[in-house]
């Protein structure tokens, strides 16, 4: 049994998804738009809640997010965006190193294996607003060891936007407290498109991840779920 780490050592963690209602969270092809301008409100005014924004490299390479905040002000604070991103492989032009960053400082999370060059290259964009940090040998980041230093910058709540194969090992981590998940009225389907949760998948019936249901909403055409970790 994966052992988890107690809140004072790790940030509070809220996965949240947009999915269609055979659980995909993109195409074949990659991004669609599934979240209603309803839910996109909502996704925006838990962003003004949380520390910090987790993805995937997968995702900044696919769809390129800037990761801010529309509609709403955040009260106090800034808002990071965190990328796991084992060997730098983010495009130097993309919006999270480039796009407001005094606003939403940027760091990485990579691995020793991660060349130095690359490293240099992006602090060069704005040495002040993006930070690397490197978190394990690899060959991907501990997660683990995330969490520890995200605590250690005072990031106490962040919020896990994706993609499946990030969301899968977040949970495999025990990294995970509550999930929220828009269900969008749409099929997808193909089976190469990915899911909500990704990664390996779970075996035993010991190892899979229970939830309880703490309430259901509307959002616009979207039905959300929200959900507590039962680890
Ligand atoms: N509808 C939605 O709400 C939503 C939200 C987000 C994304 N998406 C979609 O999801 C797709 C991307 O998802 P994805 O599953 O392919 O990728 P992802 O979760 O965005 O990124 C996964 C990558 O992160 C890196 N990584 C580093 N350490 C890791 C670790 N310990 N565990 C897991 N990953 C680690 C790995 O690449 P390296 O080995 O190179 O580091 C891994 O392949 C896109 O098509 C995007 O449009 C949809």
């Amino acid at each position: 049994m994966v052992k988890g780490l107690n809140l004072n050592e790790r940030p509070y963690c809220i996965l949240n998804t947009a999915m269609s209602i055979d659980g995909k969270i993109a195409t074949i092809q990659g991004q669609i738009e599934l979240s209603s301008e309803e839910d996109w409100k909502r996704v925006h005014r838990l962003r003004c809640e949380v520390d910090g924004i987790l993805v995937g490299i997968n995702t900044i390479i696919s769809d390129d997010p800037k990761l801010r905040i529309k509609y709403f002000e955040r009260k106090s604070g800034k808002l990071y965006r965190i990328i796991v991103d084992s060997n730098l492989r983010i495009p130097l032009k993309s919006n999270v190193l480039n796009f407001e960053i005094e606003k939403y400082p940027t760091i990485i999370i990579t691995t020793q294996n991660a060349p130095k060059e690359k490293e240099e290259k992006i602090l060069d964009i704005d040495p002040d607003n993006i930070k690397i940090i490197r978190c394990g040998n690899g060959p991907r980041v501990d997660l683990k060891l995330m969490a520890r230093n995200l605590k250690s910058l005072n990031i106490n709540k962040i919020l896990l936007e994706g993609g499946g194969t990030l969301n899968f090992s977040m949970l495999a981590n025990k990294l995970v407290d509550e999930i929220r998940v828009a269900i969008a009225p749409y099929l997808i389907g193909g089976k190469n498109a990915i899911t909500f949760i990704e990664g390996e998948g779970f075996i035993n019936e010991n190892e899979i991840i229970k939830a309880n249901l703490i309430k259901k909403e509307m959002c616009g055409n979207c039905l959300v779920l929200y959900y507590r970790i039962k680890y």
